[in-house]
């Protein structure tokens, strides 16, 4: 569906002066963008009164783009209903758990689960597809913007209603509800389903059955609103691609792609996320690889290109070379596009501190100077990354429904992040692989902390092991049952008998104990929580070091099935035991990631020195020494 890169920016041709439009478009163009994402968010314009539709603006934009050879990516405008629509039906609103309705004067302020809200969806992206189905130039759609980005949770009456009516199709009988989710404790049974309500504040702790479904539910309302737009916009252009950007909580992305989308997107802040070292953002890696296991190729829709904020924060600004660093962080993972936020920074509105390409002024930066940099490179290899992607060797196994029961966990459900960013550290890139998926295409498969599992997955587990591949499986997993409920047996339970072994009794950790495991010759630390293993058929191959567990098995391998009885917070563990199995590259220095993209390799430096290595750079098309700070080369294989 996309046979080239497509680089370009965010423009909002709305928010400057009407004679500005062939000049903007002319400097986009001139930043050698091919393509430019516009209309997400303008829905008091084009319908500034109820079923009077104005796109002459946008129709110009297009246009105009098109003479340029400029493609361009429509949103819907949905996440910023206008005033006239919810004034006339309140309904529309979301509300908080404490029961406050969230009102005009900012964005994302519907539900997802007004009937009302979703024919006004249906009827401006009915009339925005018709407008715009002539327009060749018009290659691609987004769906709304950004779910659940500002709430995620919704508590209006309309939800309430829509929750009733998904448990009532999930459990039929309001006493086979009762039974699933255990109401029977603490006295919270139901006698029918008009009784039930989204879970408002209580005192004490909610049911956690109770609230892995409230989960389930948010993120196919989410997916229920987005497929009522998806619709209409194949019907009107079957052959653009219809896509949406995330990535954020409540919402199961794979779900979202495969019945709604056909590209998902992702929009890289890495400013804001948690850095591991200055150049790199550890968080931007994981959503990318996230994505990926969503979507093999990508869209990004949004990334960073200057310092930003809203009224309450103020990220910093991208150093000199991290833009187009972080650039081909998203292409190594496997991104096919990449539209910068936003052309230039707006003088009016929450965002007049999100600073573009361009700032207030419009005047050439040291920013728009990369991306023109960018943009000269990605002309001449970018789409070698269409068909090219790494492959890797290891795959941690992901399931939404363990995500949403693992909210209701106190007990390290950060387990999964902490290992995956951990091997990526490490020069281990790791895929995130779906229940129904075949797990054969990868050589080990990581089970963090999934406790919800049946006898099939067992069996898949045992399978994939029996046929050569390496399975590590951690703490509590195999422990529940679909309904959340814990099965009569110890830990691993539906795992056991693959793991060859069973947890005897557990521990949690405070933070001042410390607890360590002998595994190989090497120690390694356990966060928060440990078990103490008794092996079955397996072999116990790592022991605990300190206090009351020391001696006591803590790490049992059967077969090619290794059980990891503790949370860590690193991958080491994990990497040294993918290392016996698996062979790990070294890289040319700390704080740089490798990858394999076809006949091409791809080095990364986050690091703010340079980091030795000699080779022709395709990208500047030079002889290099060293990879300077910030910086990105790549080759030709061998
Ligand atoms: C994104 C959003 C954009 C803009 C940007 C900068 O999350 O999609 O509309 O708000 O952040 O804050």
């Amino acid at each position: 569906m996309i046979d080239h890169f497509l680089i370009g920016c965010c423009y909002y041709p709305e928010h400057w002066d009407e004679n500005s439009l062939t000049s903007d478009l002319d400097r986009i163009k001139s930043l050698g963008f091919n393509t430019v994402r516009m209309g997400e968010f303008s829905w008091s314009m084009y319908e500034s009164e109820e079923g009077r539709y104005d796109f002459s603006l946008l129709e110009r934009a297009v246009e105009y783009a098109g003479k340029l050879g400029i493609d361009v990516i429509l949103g819907t405008p949905t996440a910023a209903p206008p005033k006239w629509l919810t004034d006339k039906y309140p309904e529309v609103l979301c509300v908080d758990a404490n029961g406050n309705t969230m009102q005009h004067g900012s964005r994302q302020h519907n539900n997802y689960t007004s009937k009302i809200y979703l024919k006004y969806c249906a009827a401006i992206t009915e009339a925005m597809a018709k407008c715009f189905c002539k327009y060749n130039n018009v290659i691609g759609w987004q769906i709304d913007n950004e779910l659940n980005c500002h709430r995620s949770e919704s508590y209006a009456k309309t939800d309430d209603e829509a929750f009733r009516e998904w448990l009532e199709k999930k459990y039929k009988t309001i006493e086979n509800l009762n039974e699933c989710m255990g109401l029977r404790f603490w006295s919270m049974e139901y006698n029918s389903f008009s009784q039930i309500s989204c879970p408002r504040p209580t005192p004490a702790y909610r049911n956690p059955s109770f609230m892995t479904d409230y989960y389930l539910f948010l993120s196919d309302s989410a997916v229920r609103y987005a497929s009522v737009q998806a619709k209409i916009l194949k019907k009107y252009m079957p052959d653009a691609f219809v896509t949406h950007n995330g990535y954020f909580e409540n919402l199961d992305y794979k779900k979202l792609t495969d019945e709604c989308l056909d590209i998902l997107a992702f929009d890289s802040y890495p400013s804001f996320s948690e850095q591991n070292g200055k150049g790199r953002s550890v968080e931007a890696g994981y959503r990318l690889a996230l994505t990926h296991g969503c979507c093999e190729k990508f869209l990004v829709l949004e990334q960073q290109a200057g310092p930003g904020g809203q009224n309450s924060y103020l990220v910093p600004t991208p150093l000199p070379g991290q833009i187009r660093l972080w650039t081909y962080q998203s292409i190594a993972h496997g991104a096919v596009s990449m539209l910068y936020f936003r052309y230039r920074t707006a003088l009016f509105g929450a965002e007049q501190l999100w600073y573009g390409i361009y700032d207030h002024d419009l005047e050439e930066n040291y920013r728009s100077r990369e991306i023109r940099q960018i943009s000269e490179e990605l002309s001449r290899v970018g789409d070698l990354f269409i068909a090219n992607r790494q492959h890797n060797d290891v795959a941690f196994y992901y399931d939404y429904h363990n995500i949403c029961a693992n909210k209701t966990e106190s007990f390290a459900p950060d387990d999964m992040w902490y290992i995956h960013t951990g091997l990526n550290d490490l020069n281990i890139h790791a895929d995130f692989i779906y229940s129904y998926e075949d797990m054969k295409k990868y050589k080990v498969v990581i089970l963090s902390h999934i406790a919800i599992a049946d006898e099939t997955l067992a069996e898949k587990v045992r399978e994939f092991a029996d046929n050569g591949g390496i399975v590590i499986i951690s703490s509590r997993s195999g422990t529940k049952d679909i309904y959340d409920r814990y099965y009569p047996q110890k830990a691993p339970g539906v795992f056991s008998e693959a793991a060859g072994c069973s947890a005897l009794w557990f521990t949690s950790l405070p933070a001042s104990e410390e607890q360590n495991v002998l595994y190989g010759g090497k120690t390694y630390s356990v966060k928060e929580y440990c078990e103490v293993m008794q092996p079955s058929a397996g072999t116990v191959v790592g022991t605990y070091t300190d206090g009351f567990c020391r001696g006591k098995p803590a790490i049992v391998k059967n077969g090619n099935i290794y059980y990891i009885g503790f949370y860590v917070d690193s991958g080491e563990l994990y990497r040294d035991i993918i290392a016996n199995h698996i062979d790990v590259p070294e890289l040319p220095g700390s704080n740089t990631e490798e990858y394999v993209l076809g006949d091409y390799k791809m080095y990364l430096n986050y690091g703010e020195a340079p980091v030795d290595f000699e080779c022709f750079d395709l990208l500047t098309e030079k002889n290099i020494t060293q990879i300077p700070p910030f910086g990105v080369v790549m080759l030709k294989k061998d």
